[in-house]
């Protein structure tokens, strides 16, 4: 197993990554004082997997299982799963056991951070998303009608396990979600860029992305500045995602295809101001397909809707606010012009 630690000052833990880790559970529950039992937090996926049945968790547990997709991610979820909480007797000594991708660690983690007004959490992340992002760095919560992500709290775990057997059971597009935010880390490591990141082996390659994510959370905990690299790439990846190019559209689009072309998009935009030069994108091209992954812009993207789309991200304060590669790295870059905004979609090419 290969050990990433996440030095936060007065809760640090481990990211434990390889094949079985999630057999590591029994060990992580064991150092916990006081934990008498446990709630286990899951989807249909990861229980048709069988990922569940030979979970040791040293303790006696019950299964909560959670609904399908980002619906599931919603305050009725957390209530619900708290009062299951309540009627199984979970006290605030024991653990939540979050088994899943993204939603799972996101609602499992936002119910810990609020039952008995917090208690301590394990993920056990079973996507490739999950484990080199969703599962590391104690972002939780949940989605209301008014948007995405806007009800949560900063909750770190106790530890998460990424088991990198449980990709073996992955669909493709689960697959093209991972691989999009793994890109992105191939730039946001420490020293000069390069494509090394495509020439790991699985473990290695989340174990890498594990470590860049570990040190950036370490640094900025609740999102104060430095912590805004990570979203590399979303600026126009979120747009294509809130311009319909999702799965409910029929124009289905992976969160990590959009982020992939996010990040073709953002490196020609820094070529554009100046920040980078032509190697630097070919860099970034050559990473994108080397993940299997396209930069061409969908068909049927409209720039117009897509730039005020981007105005509209959460990262944009009064103007148009990006992540951009340069010569001290990625860093958020505020006071775009939107001429150069439309001037780059228009240079990816028109979709048909
Ligand atoms: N839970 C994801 C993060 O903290 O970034």
């Amino acid at each position: 197993m290969i050990v990433v630690p996440v030095a936060l000052p007065g809760r640090p833990y481990d990211v434990v990554i390889g094949r079985g880790a999630r057999h590591e559970l029994a060990s992580v529950i064991g150092g916990l004082p006081g934990v008498r039992q446990a709630a286990v937090v899951t989807q249909s996926a990861v229980l048709a997997g069988g990922w569940l049945e030979d979970l040791d968790t040293k303790v006696p547990f019950e299964i909560h299982q959670l609904g399908e997709g980002e619906g599931a991610k919603s305050l009725d979820s957390v209530e619900t799963l708290c009062a299951q909480f309540a009627r199984s007797g979970l006290s605030r000594s024991d653990v939540v056991v979050a088994v899943g991708g993204g939603v799972v660690t996101d609602v499992a983690g936002f119910a810990a951070a609020t039952y008995h007004r917090g208690m301590r959490y394990v993920n056990v992340a079973t996507t490739l998303l999950g484990q080199v992002d969703a599962a590391i760095g104690g972002k939780t919560g949940v989605n209301i009608a008014e948007g995405k992500n806007l009800v949560g709290a900063f909750w770190q775990p106790s530890a998460v396990l990424c088991d990198t057997e449980t990709l073996g059971s992955l669909p493709p597009r689960e697959w093209r979600c991972g691989r999009g935010e793994m890109a992105k880390y191939a730039f946001l490591g420490p020293g000069k860029p390069d494509a090394s990141l495509l020439e790991l082996d699985i473990d290695e390659q989340v174990a890498r992305c594990a470590a860049i994510k570990a040190a950036i959370v370490a640094a900025d905990e609740t999102e104060e500045g430095g912590r805004m690299v990570l979203n590399y790439g979303h600026t126009l990846g979120h747009a294509l995602e809130a311009e319909g190019f999702d799965a409910s559209s029929g124009r289905d689009l992976a969160h990590g295809e959009a982020v992939a072309i996010g990040l073709v998009f953002a490196a020609l935009l820094a070529r554009r101001l100046g920040r980078i030069d032509d190697e630097r994108v070919e860099l970034h091209r050559r990473v994108v397909a080397g993940f299997d992954l396209t930069s061409d812009l969908p068909a049927g993207t409209e720039p117009d809707r897509v730039v005020a789309s981007m105005g509209r991200d959460k990262k944009a304060r009064h103007d148009l606010t990006f992540v951009l590669d340069g010569p001290n790295g990625v860093e958020p870059v505020s006071g775009v012009g939107e001429s150069d905004v439309v001037a780059t979609l228009a240079e990816m090419g028109s979709p048909q």
